[in-house]
């Protein structure tokens, strides 16, 4: 998960934003790991998730495109393999019994890309199993944000907006068109808690900068306190943030 600067801060990331690997432990009891199994961790972050599946015994490999993300994940988890590397152009082929990806593939364009990418690092009869943004993630967040920004008077194109969040008929389309036969697929809510007063804006600043680009912290700062102010009523309840999370889970088989 990354872009062309590594924007992530690893610390950070695993200080005040541990809900991310903490939610996607459902997931791995949907990929349910075998001990002989081989396990690609796209996107792995700082290594939690790709602990959790070497923890089922499988041997892991977890691989993000940002290096300080991976230099974290090794400090953590000094007995598992971490790479940097790009989901669009994975360069494996045929290793992998799963691809396994939490919270990554929104980050990824175009999604066909890294599609045929995962598809040719699976083994036949390999399965990918994901979960992402999906149709509306976050909508009421980031349409507010480009509102306050349009109203500083400073433009924002379509283009610019770095995040893909398909419905599950688009996604599951895609996939069938890569070779996948799906076999589940699911779109659903999950209102995410954001500690604290602090919440909406850290979480902004953690994940939003790219909505920012071309825009002095002066500017953005009183953009964010707009945003804060026009997203109260709706997402701040009794001390702490709720961000309208959208997902999608879907679990392909390469045949
Ligand atoms: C997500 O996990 O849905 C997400 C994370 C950061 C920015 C946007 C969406």
């Amino acid at each position: 998960m990354k872009t062309v600067n590594d924007q992530w801060n690893a610390n950070l990331y695993d200080q005040s934003h541990s809900f991310v690997s903490q939610y996607g432990t459902d997931l791995v009891q949907i990929l349910a790991p075998k001990e002989y199994e081989t396990i690609l961790d796209l996107g792995c972050g700082t290594g939690d998730l790709a602990n959790a599946i070497k923890g089922f015994g499988s041997r892991v490999i977890g691989v993000d495109k940002s290096a300080n993300m991976i230099e974290q994940a090794k400090k953590k988890y000094g007995d598992i393999s971490f790479e940097v590397r790009d989901a669009a152009a994975l360069g494996f082929v045929e290793e992998f019994d799963a691809v396994f990806s939490n919270a990554t593939l929104h980050w990824v364009q175009p999604p066909e890309k890294a599609l045929r990418s995962i598809y040719q690092v699976l083994k036949q009869g390999g399965r990918f199993v994901a979960e992402f943004g999906g149709k509306g993630n976050v909508q009421a967040i980031t349409d507010e944000i480009i509102k306050q920004i349009k109203a500083e008077g400073i433009e924002f194109a379509d283009e610019q907006f770095p995040w893909f969040y398909p419905s599950i008929g688009e996604y599951t389309c895609l996939m069938e068109k890569a070779g996948f036969r799906v076999t589940f697929a699911q779109h659903y809510g999950r209102p995410t808690q954001l500690d604290g007063e602090q919440g909406l804006q850290n979480w902004i600043e953690m994940f939003g900068s790219q909505l920012f680009i071309g825009i002095d912290e002066a500017a953005k700062k009183h953009i964010i306190s707009r945003v804060e102010r026009g997203l109260k009523e709706t997402l701040f309840d009794e001390g702490n943030w709720y961000a309208d999370y959208k997902r999608i889970r879907v679990v392909g088989v390469k045949e």
